[in-house]
């Protein structure tokens, strides 16, 4: 059973699913279950995709990597997430070319975390 904001991608066709709210029922995609993308934290190349994170004013930035994650064609950030608490409260689409840095126009409390999805290598948080 999906749990809301997880994001699960299909292994055969790269379709990419983001819940919005859960149901009982499974995810199937190209006739198989989605797997559900878990965030890293650590693994190989955790320093081009932990995102980074700083607050100024009533901005959140965001660059993913301590050494900027590259945005190629075939190898790409494709959505970042900012997260209050639990609550999904800023997400965003980049693109190949575009930097990896993002900037919310959020006021979060304390316990803000940030999600980015490499296209290649998966999930990873703050
Ligand atoms: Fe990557």
């Amino acid at each position: 059973m999906a749990v809301k904001n997880e994001l699960y991608k299909c292994e055969i066709c790269g379709n990419v699913v983001s819940i919005v709210e859960a149901g009982p029922g499974e995810l199937v995609c190209c006739g198989q279950e989605m797997n559900i993308l878990t965030a890293k934290t650590e693994d190989e190349g955790k320093e081009k995709h932990v995102p980074v994170l700083s607050v100024e004013g009533d901005k959140v930035v965001v660059n993913v990597g301590s050494i900027p994650h590259p945005m190629d064609e075939t190898h790409f950030i494709e959505l970042v997430q900012l997260f209050d608490g639990d609550e999904l409260v800023g997400e965003k689409k980049i693109f190949p070319g575009e930097q990896p840095r993002i900037e919310f126009a959020a006021n979060v409390s304390n316990e803000f975390k940030v999600r980015a999805l490499c296209n290649v290598h998966g999930l990873w948080t703050s």
